[in-house]
């Protein structure tokens, strides 16, 4: 093949126009295909003098960019064409797909029910709008207690003045619900929303969520909630986790406790979480009061158990570093995306 050829399928390449689809093909088998022009130039490459061949071969190549770019630029053009056709152009940038994640709130609370669901607790519910028996009464709250007052319940009015009904202060609300409907044994825990009226701050929310447990039967004693508090927290936070247990107190159980888990972070050795002490605080536990068992007609000389209450929005700050409790209720996606995956 002769150096002009070459010249005039160059010319060719670059006069070419395409008005239909079939015009495009033709040119694309003329020009790209295995058996054609630019394939069939290169084959011929072997053959070209020595002196001759690198020209030919640069020659070669501006032909084949160009017949390439030829076609790719009008199939743009013909795909863009096809597709106004449909008042659609399906050539442009798609729109970006934004995927939803689980709240973090979310995650934690699955994770605890998981936990406990594979030492046999059940999981209940109950309402969030309580009488004054199932939230207080009924756990042994002395009549003038504190938490009762206004400063951390938000009681709901009825149109005479009376105040019957409160804003759940915790599920230990649905725990009576459970005892006063079933028999024991009873091995459940409460997940769910709570209110207490709080100034809003990054520490303190008027609303949170707690999972409660709690487990009735005969001989229940105060090593089986230990252990089964460790295990939790091993699971929770790690194998290597270790939990200490400080006297405290709460209406509903006695002898009462705080539950310590040893950092997570540090392993003991002193960090920004554990406020350099090894420790994070985590849960509140005792055994149940027996006022409260007789309270839900459970005879409390045959029956013991045990019961414990976490939030879970601190062990959500604790486990991803979150420092301000109002980030889970401002729905901001660049906070919640963070958790996309998990
Ligand atoms: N109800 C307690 C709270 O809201 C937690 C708790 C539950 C403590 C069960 C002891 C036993 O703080």
């Amino acid at each position: 093949m002769s150096h002009s050829s070459l010249k005039d399928f160059l010319s060719e390449v670059e006069n070419f126009k395409a008005e239909t689809k079939e015009q495009l093909e033709e040119f694309r088998l003329k020009f790209l295909s295995k058996k054609g022009i630019v394939a069939e130039l290169f084959s011929q490459l072997k053959t070209i003098a020595a002196e001759n061949r690198k020209e030919f071969g640069l020659e070669v190549n501006k032909l084949k960019k160009a017949a390439e770019e030829k076609f790719e630029n009008f199939r743009y053009l013909y795909e863009k064409k096809t597709a106004d056709v449909s008042g659609i152009d399906i050539t442009l940038p798609g729109e970006p797909f934004l995927i939803g994640s689980h709240h973090p709130v979310s995650i934690v609370r699955k994770k605890i029910i998981s936990i406990f669901s594979h030492i046999g607790f059940s999981l209940s519910e109950g309402p969030e709008i309580e009488d004054d028996w199932h939230n207080f009464s009924a756990l042994n709250f002395p009549e003038d207690h504190p938490a009762r007052d206004m400063q951390d319940t938000f009681f709901v009015k009825t149109e005479n003045g009376t105040r019957p009904y409160a804003l759940r202060t915790h599920t230990s609300s649905v725990q009576v619900r459970v005892m006063e409907s079933t028999k024991p044994p009873i091995r459940t825990i409460s997940p769910g929303r709570v209110y207490r009226n709080e100034a809003i701050s990054a520490r303190a929310h008027c609303f949170f969520h707690q999972v409660e447990g709690l487990y009735v039967d005969e001989g229940v004693s105060f090593a089986d909630l230990k252990q089964t508090l460790l295990y939790f927290a091993r699971e929770m936070f790690g194998a290597d986790s270790q939990i200490r247990l400080r006297p405290s107190y709460f209406p509903f159980t006695e002898p009462s406790a705080e539950m310590d888990v040893s950092c997570f972070l540090c392993h003991g050795k002193g960090c920004n979480v554990c406020k350099y002490t090894g420790w994070v605080e985590i849960l509140g536990c005792g055994m149940v009061h027996p006022a409260v068992l007789e309270n839900c007609k459970i005879d409390s000389n045959r029956y013991t158990g045990y019961a414990f209450g976490m939030g879970i929005e601190r062990i959500t700050m604790l486990l991803y570093g979150i420092k301000d409790l109002r980030l889970f209720s401002q729905n901001d996606v660049r906070f919640l995306q963070q958790f996309a995956g998990l």
